[in-house]
């Protein structure tokens, strides 16, 4: 199975990474001025190393029981569920096709023609089409968006689901999550959108993915291999730290002496980082990251027309980090904001909101899921 297709109901939108599983629901409120969305649920739960490799599953029993315990702790009624395959494991293909053909009559020529497009041996590929649009070539045209990913892909995230006691309804591609995430921070800027161009750099633990969106659509993704793992790796090395200490050290907010309430809690909780982390460890690793951004922006400006980017939106866990977009602005020369998606929307009574803002800038895949109950 795999599904590109709109469904009416809320659903759980789960981004399956390599190193956590984020979860979100959201429902709809009905009222423009108190936000569109509710917050349901919102909940992250690291996964056990080993068993992913980079954004593959490779172990589906151990990633099944940390869903399933996610599941026992949030309280939901859904049962069915929307998960992405990362942009790379999945090819898509815009074609032009006639607009008299009826659903099954084009899912008939496609499965004939697919061939063409798809560069795997059919049987090993799940494919799916969704009709765009009218087509640019005639008027007698439609625009058919073709999607393939190769079969371990998608089973292996719905085999996840099903151990939870959830369905897949949506099998989705990351890069269209992150689109629809987008949009609620793009609709936002109130003039001149469509003329715009605004990159998302995605900092997750193993891999940073670039997407250009112009006017609200994503033109250009590309992934690379940089990620915060590469910070825990140097804490660790460095100070002899676990790798769960060295997260630790990472969420304990830096001692300010102005702040009292800070200070006295810092009396409480023993620092797991010295004094000169900053300095020799995050410091750098903060250097490196608006370096990669900045050349992954390079790679987008020779390969496409799209002009200078007018915004850069920070997002993955490494967003997390103090002070970043600040230090990633000054490199880059434009405005840089970390990622909320969250940000105009109010929360169920039971979701802690020091907790979810935290958490937000590593949940836009998840939120882009649990957006494609609505649209
Ligand atoms: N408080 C924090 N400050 C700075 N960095 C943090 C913090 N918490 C987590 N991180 C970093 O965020 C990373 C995890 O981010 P994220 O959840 O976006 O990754 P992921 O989605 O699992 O990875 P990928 O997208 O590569 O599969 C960790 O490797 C860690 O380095
Ligand atoms: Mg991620």
């Amino acid at each position: 199975m795999f599904n590109l297709g709109r469904k009416k109901h809320p659903l759980l939108g789960i981004d399956i990474s390599s190193t956590s599983i984020k979860l979100v629901e959201l429902a709809r409120t009905g009222s423009y001025s108190a936000g569109m969305y509710r917050v349901e649920n919102a909940a992250q739960e690291p996964l056990p190393a080993g068993c992913m490799a980079e954004k593959k599953v490779t172990d589906i029993e151990a990633v099944g029981t940390v869903l399933e315990k996610m599941m026992g702790r949030v309280r939901t009624k859904a049962k069915h569920a929307a998960v992405a395959v990362p942009g790379s494991a999945a090819i898509t293909k815009t074609i032009a096709m006639s607009s008299a053909l009826s659903e099954s009559e084009m899912e008939a020529q496609i499965q004939i023609e697919a061939d063409q497009y798809i560069p795997y041996p059919l049987e090993e590929v799940n494919l799916d089409f969704d009709v765009i649009g009218p087509s640019a070539v005639s008027t007698e045209m439609v625009d058919v968006l073709l999607a393939a990913s190769r079969r371990e892909n998608v089973d292996n995230r719905v085999a996840v689901l099903e151990m939870a006691g959830l369905t897949a309804e949506i099998v989705d591609i990351e890069t269209y999550a992150m689109e629809n995430a987008c949009a609620l921070q793009l609709a936002r800027i109130d003039e001149g959108l469509e003329a715009k161009t605004i990159a998302v750099a995605d900092v997750g633990a193993t891999t940073t993915t670039l997407h250009v969106l112009h006017g609200g659509i994503i033109v250009y993704t590309r992934e690379q291999n940089f990620g915060g793992n590469q910070l825990l790796d140097d804490l660790q090395r460095r100070y002899s730290l676990s790798r769960e200490d060295a997260l630790k050290g990472l969420n304990q907010p830096e001692s300010s002496p102005d702040n009292s309430a800070e200070a006295s809690s810092n009396l409480l909780t023993k620092r797991v980082l010295p004094e000169n982390a900053q300095t020799e460890v995050i410091g750098p690793f903060k250097e490196a990251l608006a370096q990669q951004v900045s050349r992954a922006l390079q790679f987008f400006y020779s390969a496409s027309s799209f002009g200078r980017t007018d915004q850069l939106i920070l997002a993955g866990g490494a967003a997390r980090l103090p002070e970043i977009a600040d230090l990633v602005e000054q490199r880059l020369g434009f405005p840089v904001q970390v990622a909320n998606p969250f940000e105009d929307m109010v929360l169920a009574k039971h979701v802690d909101r020091a907790g979810l803002e935290r958490a937000a800038p590593a949940m836009m895949l998840a939120v882009g899921l649990a957006l494609r109950g609505f649209n």
